[in-house]
């Protein structure tokens, strides 16, 4: 019989401080997330210094409480797995440099993890049947990509953001209807009570590509209908514009989304990141998946924002490929998506 393969993952590239234990890829084990969040509204967005200071006071507790939770020691893991890139480098470099420690110390071995493939890689938690190949919308604050999911830790990026990402539209959005911080959960919240056809902004078309996205006019045109409001004074209605904004995002999402279903054939579609989490536009893929007889994959929201189960279950496909890092593992800012380090030690 085989062996189990345990897995003790990190993630620290932004403004979640997680540690989780996966067993064999898709059973969490343990999941906790210390996330960040009070401590950034009052600025309005993640302060980069704050996070990685916050970070370095929680990490090395995260990681006991992973163990903890799962009932295991260090000395029963198969390995040490580390989000290296992309996100904020000095959030990544903590978690990189508390698992070359820990690595180190132990002498198991270390596997850095792209951060977007550990969200499409979330998909796999739940959903024990999904298996690549398979199309993936990945929608965070930094990140708007579709992914042909090729196999297991090979993808093909077939369309991506020209601009904002959809996360950052949402949060930018909120700040000028004076939502607040985080934006994305709070518009998902108060577009329950408006009205999505109350005001027509508009669905981006960027020149002739079909898959890529642009929500920086969209953005423009939620400021500018404000703006005009303001100055005719005309009452604004917060809910009627998030529902409005929150619409045109999804409808643009879901279009694209199911024109590469349809080109590219395949019979399964899953979603991923932060963005992932809106009730609206999982109501919307889902009547949309149904309509073209798609199966439709999507993480529970714990799984869709930032978390280090994800982490663990993407090195767990890496892991069984034979790959392992080196001491000389390093933070990549700006990882693109299928890329692989180059940090191999010796
Ligand atoms: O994946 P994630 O946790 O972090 C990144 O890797 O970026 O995504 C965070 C983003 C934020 O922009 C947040 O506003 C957005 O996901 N978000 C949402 C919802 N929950 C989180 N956006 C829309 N609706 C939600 N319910
Ligand atoms: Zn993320």
């Amino acid at each position: 019989m085989e062996k189990d393969v345990y897995i003790l993952a990190i993630e620290s590239s932004c403004d979640e401080t997680a540690a989780a234990v996966v067993k064999n890829g898709r059973e969490v084990r343990s999941n906790v997330i210390y996330s960040q969040i009070a401590l950034h509204t009052e600025y309005g967005g993640v302060v980069p210094e704050i996070a990685s200071r916050k970070h370095i006071e929680k990490i090395n507790q995260v990681i006991e409480q992973a163990l903890s939770d799962a009932g295991m020691a260090l000395s029963d893991m198969s390995a040490i797995a580390v989000t290296y890139g992309p996100g904020l480098v000095g959030a990544l470099l903590v978690g990189v440099s508390a698992a070359k420690a820990v690595s180190f110390a132990s002498g198991i071995p270390l596997v850095g993890v792209h951060h977007i493939e550990g969200h499409i890689s979330a998909n796999y938690i739940e959903n024990k049947d999904l298996e690549p190949p398979f199309i993936c919308l990945v929608v965070s604050g930094g990140h708007s990509h579709l992914v042909v999911v090729k196999d297991y830790g090979e993808y093909e990026v077939i369309g991506r953001t020209r601009d904002d990402a959809a996360g950052e539209a949402f949060d930018k959005v909120a700040r000028a209807i004076g939502l607040g911080y985080p934006g994305g959960p709070k518009i998902d919240r108060i577009s329950k009570e408006g009205n999505p056809d109350a005001i027509a902004f508009p669905r981006a078309k960027v020149g002739n590509t079909e898959y890529d996205f642009s929500f920086s006019g969209l953005k423009s045109a939620v400021l500018n209908y404000l703006n005009s409001c303001r100055m005719k004074g005309e009452e604004i209605v917060t809910a009627d514009v998030a529902a409005s904004f929150q619409k045109a995002v999804v409808d643009v999402l879901v279009e694209h989304s199911m024109q590469a279903v349809r080109k590219y054939g395949l019979k399964k579609f899953a979603i991923a990141g932060g963005v992932a989490s809106n009730s609206s536009l999982r109501k919307a893929f889902g009547e949309a998946c149904e309509k073209e007889s798609v199966a439709f994959y999507h993480p529970s929201p714990i799984y869709c924002t930032d978390n280090a189960a994800m982490i663990g279950t993407a090195a767990f496909y890496e892991y069984q490929k034979g790959i392992r890092h080196g001491f000389d593992l390093n933070a990549v800012p700006n990882l693109k998506l299928g890329e692989r380090a180059d940090f191999h030690g010796k």
